[in-house]
């Protein structure tokens, strides 16, 4: 039997969700999107997450910041240090700011904003005690090295190689603390076979469930909360005692986004000690 833990989440609502630049290969400014369509799928995902027994707190959306619902690449949260993103693109270079002023204006004390180019939990993973790190598209290796100092924790570098999967976390996820699942054809040879060794269980998913993005999933060791068209995913998980939520991502996707890439875990509380 499979024990759930709860989780500390941060969200945006989508309030200006909008698809009018390109930065992956799935936005396309020509195709009309609906904010509120958006905002109707994130609010299912979220009251999902709260009703499944997790704190979420919110940080506000901005005009002018569409990609903001992807709080995930927000920052990285380890041990209550904070390590906020810093975006590849200028489009969504501003967001910074926001996680910047949130974390210490909540009590935590340990915030900066890399000095590399990086995108938080898009592309850092955390899984028991090493951080899973993406390259290829979005975050330098030297990003890699930065927050292994600064997390003091192991960091293994993967290399993305398929556009369509641009951030790790949308190729693979991590379900507790040991276990994860993956599609290999989003990685270089290399990382394939450094995932294999470090992970001879992981679940490997199949191109059509990476494709509607089954893997950019949240679990929090028992439930596994994923876009509802990952089918044969969604079995594979109930086979290992996971439960399943579908979920439509639909709308979400025509920006490259999902499930995971709306929620920043925060790991562990501020580091602040209660005063006496
Ligand atoms: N349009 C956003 C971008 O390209 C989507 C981000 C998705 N987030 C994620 N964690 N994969 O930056």
């Amino acid at each position: 039997m499979r024990t759930a833990r709860p989780r500390h989440y941060l969200m945006c609502r989508p309030t200006y969700f909008d698809v009018n630049y390109s930065i992956n290969p799935w936005m396309n400014p020509d195709k009309p999107t609906s904010a509120d369509l958006a905002l109707s799928q994130w609010k299912r995902l979220h009251d999902l997450l709260v009703g499944l027994g997790h704190t979420v707190d919110l940080v506000e959306p901005e005009p002018g910041l569409p990609d903001m619902v992807f709080a995930a690449n927000g920052a990285t949260v380890v041990d209550g240090r904070v390590l906020v993103a810093r975006f590849r693109h200028g489009q969504r270079a501003d967001e910074a700011r926001t996680y910047l002023d949130w974390f210490p204006q909540h009590g935590y004390r340990d915030v900066r904003q890399a000095d590399f180019q990086g995108e938080g939990e898009g592309d850092f993973l955390t899984v028991g005690d090493t951080v899973l790190a993406g390259t290829g598209f979005r975050t330098e290796p030297r990003a890699h090295e930065e927050a292994a100092a600064y997390f003091g924790r192991t960091v293994l570098g993967l290399e993305l190689v398929d556009p369509r999967f641009y951030h790790l976390d949308t190729a693979l996820a991590v379900l507790d603390d040991e276990e994860i699942m993956y599609y290999p054809g989003a990685f270089a040879p290399q990382s394939r076979s450094l995932l294999e060794e470090r992970f001879p269980d992981a679940i490997l998913a199949t191109e059509p469930d990476a494709a509607v993005f089954g893997l950019n999933a949240v679990s929090d060791g028992r439930n596994v909360v994923l876009a509802q068209e990952a089918v044969r995913l969604a079995e594979l998980l109930q086979e290992r005692g996971y439960r399943t939520f579908g979920t439509d991502i639909s709308e979400l996707l025509k920006a490259g986004g999902g499930v995971k890439c709306c929620v920043l875990e925060l790991r562990s509380g501020p580091t602040t000690t209660a005063s006496v």
